[in-house]
């Protein structure tokens, strides 16, 4: 087992797959190491590339009023992504990719121990609930794995996009918060 600076260390100095050299900067998760709620997304964008922190871009600036939007704050959550690196273009990220890139994914999960993970996006979602995940028709349902809750959420780029789906999403975040006050 690793701890949190030996997991950033591996991060930053990553050559797992050819995106390391394409990069800017790697993008290891943040946020709170004690928290109970983790989010993962897909991978960084441009401006997280440039950051080096995940969500710092137009998306996030809407996951943060999400978050705000049930009284959670960043201070109070972990967040990464399945790829710590940014595939150019914003590429959906290649299988190969994701599978380099998943035991930093996994160490994470096992320091944070989280009650609850909520995917944002399809991608996140097929790849940590099941790959035939229909983020549509699936978004704020619940699954329950090894003493964790499991759900998605579409993910703040969708929403920048497609802005009728804002209040649906309002509606996932408060369960997300129903949840963990469940849990405790
Ligand atoms: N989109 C993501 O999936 N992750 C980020 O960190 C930023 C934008």
């Amino acid at each position: 087992m690793y701890t949190w600076e030996e997991l950033e260390g591996f991060v930053e100095h990553c050559q797992r797959c050819p995106l390391a050299y394409s990069r800017k900067r790697p993008v290891m998760g943040r946020g709170n190491h004690q928290a109970e709620i983790m989010f993962i997304a897909e991978a960084p964008g441009a401006k997280e590339d440039e950051a080096g922190i995940p969500f710092v871009g137009p998306a996030g600036q809407l996951f943060d009023q999400l978050l705000a939007g049930c009284s959670l704050t960043r201070d109070e959550i972990y967040i990464t992504n399945i790829l710590k690196c940014h595939p150019p273009g914003n590429r959906d990220p290649k299988d190969t990719e994701k599978e380099q890139c998943f035991p930093y994914l996994k160490y994470e999960t096992y320091l944070l121990q989280p009650k609850i993970i909520v995917c944002l996006g399809r991608v996140a979602a097929q790849r940590i609930i099941t790959p035939d995940f229909r983020i549509t028709k699936q978004h704020g349902t619940w699954i329950h794995r090894k003493n964790c809750a499991l759900t998605a959420v579409y993910h703040p780029s969708a929403l920048l996009r497609d802005p009728t789906k804002l209040e649906t999403t309002k509606n996932d975040f408060k369960e997300i918060v129903q949840m963990r006050d469940r849990l405790r």
